[in-house]
């Protein structure tokens, strides 16, 4: 009986002590944490319509480039749509002054286009002016 008091006392001190030194909680957001996330404002790309702005240097030779121009006219991609190749394909580049899709989006064999690069855009970005959410030190290799 006695033992079972000791116990008991024992844990009533525990939660005494545990909540002197309770601290609310903080949100590494800084808001409350059931309170509803900020959507960042979407911002313009940099690049205007193409045609109007130079290509963006690289910064290694395996690069995609990024796109330099906007891209928020253009439908979406879809399995039977591509506007991107209206410009940038086999067929279009010279009437449309676009520079041509890299050797490396043709099947070397065939010389067809090689549909595993259907979706541009899983390589290609258009570009905003945003600032770098983690820091980054990156130095590329081309001078
Ligand atoms: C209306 C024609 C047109 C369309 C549509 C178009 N582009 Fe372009 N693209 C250009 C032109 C012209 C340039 C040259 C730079 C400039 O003036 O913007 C260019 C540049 C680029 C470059 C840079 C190439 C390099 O060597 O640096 C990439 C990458 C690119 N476009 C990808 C795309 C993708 C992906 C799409 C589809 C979402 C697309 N483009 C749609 C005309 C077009
Ligand atoms: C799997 C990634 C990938 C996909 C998908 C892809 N590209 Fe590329 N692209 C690259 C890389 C990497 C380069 C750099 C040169 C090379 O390897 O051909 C490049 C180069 C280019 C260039 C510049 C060519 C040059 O002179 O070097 C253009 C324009 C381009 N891509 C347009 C497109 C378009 C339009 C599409 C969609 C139809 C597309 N790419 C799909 C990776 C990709």
């Amino acid at each position: 009986m006695k033992k079972s008091v000791l116990v008991l006392l024992a844990s009533l001190l525990t939660v005494i002590v545990g909540c002197a030194s309770y601290e609310p909680l903080v949100s590494m957001r800084g808001s409350d944490v059931a309170a509803q996330d900020q959507p960042p404002s979407a911002k313009d790309y940099v690049g205007k319509r193409p045609g109007t702005q130079p290509l963006v240097a690289r910064t290694y030779a395996q690069q995609p480039p990024v796109i330099p121009h906007a891209v928020n006219n253009y439908d979406e991609l879809t399995v039977t749509e591509n506007q991107c190749m209206s410009c940038h394909g086999p067929d279009n580049y010279a009437k449309k002054n676009s520079p041509k899709l890299g050797d490396s989006h043709f099947i070397a064999a065939t010389k067809e286009f090689d549909a595993a690069r259907h979706v541009c855009v899983s390589c290609h970005v258009p570009q905003v002016d945003a600032p770098a959410l983690v820091e980054n030190r990156f130095v590329g290799d081309i001078k």
